[in-house]
């Protein structure tokens, strides 16, 4: 694959569980890494095997502040831009924050980048556009209604990266990630992603608890896979490819039974008994479609995207650091 030339990268949100994944593989590259977050559900802990590389800055600071943004664009040739309030249930909860930091963060970003002449502008979306559509697999030019203030957000994001596109000549691209997993994805907290969570309760014998009969089933990608589309994404050269937005996934769709399965599967290699823990099944969530599913295709196609990493394959990975890091 070709690689950039040595750069300088902003990436926001970079102590999240993505943003930090991020930071540590184009670190890894060489190149040099800007990281601004305000700390909301991001950790000092995500930043602490390269906090000390001299190719790391670290600015804690806010989106919603364009002097933060200003300052953070300052020399930067690409921008990943993952800093948001995830979660759902969260923005139901307070749409507000949501809005602010998703939609006027954002646009803070934005602008600052088009005023820096950041060369490229790369950005978190989420497979939450699709909303009520029902069809499968989810294509990119078939959306529904959003089905939360979440989701509103980020198809905001997308409209205002095109109209960026379109009137200033800043060149974007949004990744609609597909429920991403991976090592040091937080476990904790109200608004904590299914698979830690899962893995935590699992790893202390606890049951986890699925909503509804555990048939629903989602597309789960694993950190690596978005890691590629990441630096595909700053790396092409295809005039075609740019402007635009792409599923980010592995393709293929799992039950949430069959992700408890492979959990406990994975985790009793560790320790046995973890193989009787017992699922208990609650209510459906309400906004929760039933199926999601990506395609790939337009990724393939236009970025040459090749996902190396299965659920199964990724599970394997998570549980083992998961295991390791904080059993
Ligand atoms: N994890 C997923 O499955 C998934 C799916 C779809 C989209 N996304 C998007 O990917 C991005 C990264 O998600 P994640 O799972 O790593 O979440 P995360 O919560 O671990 O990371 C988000 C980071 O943004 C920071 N942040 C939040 N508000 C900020 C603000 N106002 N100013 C500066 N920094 C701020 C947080 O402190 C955190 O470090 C988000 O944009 C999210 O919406 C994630």
């Amino acid at each position: 694959m070709e690689k950039v030339e040595k750069t300088t990268i902003l990436i926001t949100g970079g102590a999240g569980f993505i943003g930090s994944n991020l930071s540590e593989y184009f670190l890894g590259l060489g190149h040099k890494v800007i990281c601004l977050d305000n700390f909301s559900t991001g950790h000092h802990h995500n930043l602490k095997d390269f906090i000390n590389n001299l190719d790391f800055k670290l600015i804690e600071g806010d989106i919603r502040n364009i002097e933060d943004c200003i300052l953070a664009v300052q020399g930067v040739d690409f921008v990943l831009h993952q800093a948001a309030l995830g979660s759902v249930p969260r923005s139901i909860n307070d749409p507000i924050t949501t809005n602010d930091v998703n939609v006027s963060g954002f646009l803070n970003m934005l602008s600052a980048s088009r005023d820096a002449k950041v060369k490229r502008f790369v950005y978190a979306a989420s497979s939450s556009t699709y909303g009520d559509s029902q069809g499968l697999p989810k294509v990119e030019d078939i959306i529904g209604k959003p089905l939360s203030p979440y989701a509103i957000t980020k198809y905001v994001n997308e409209l205002y990266a095109d109209i960026f596109s379109k009137t200033y000549g800043l060149e974007t691209i949004g990744l609609r990630y597909f429920n991403v997993f991976g090592r040091k994805q937080d476990p904790n907290g109200a608004y904590a992603a299914v698979i830690p969570k899962f893995v935590m309760q699992l790893m202390n014998y606890e049951s986890p608890i699925i909503n509804g009969d555990g048939n629903y089933s989602r597309d789960f990608t694993y950190i690596d896979n978005v890691i590629q589309m990441n630096e595909l994404a700053i790396t092409s050269q295809n005039l075609e490819a740019v402007n635009t937005v792409y599923n980010t996934a592995f393709g293929d769709r799992n039950t949430l039974n069959d992700l408890v399965g492979y959990l406990k599967k994975y985790l009793a290699e560790f320790d046995s008994k973890i193989a009787d823990v017992p699922i208990i099944y609650g209510a459906n969530r309400v906004g929760d479609i039933p199926h999601s599913l990506a395609s790939i295709d337009k990724a393939k196609a236009l970025l040459g995207y090749d996902p190396k990493y299965s659920l199964q394959e990724g599970l394997k990975e998570a549980v083992s650091w998961y295991w390791n890091n904080l059993k």
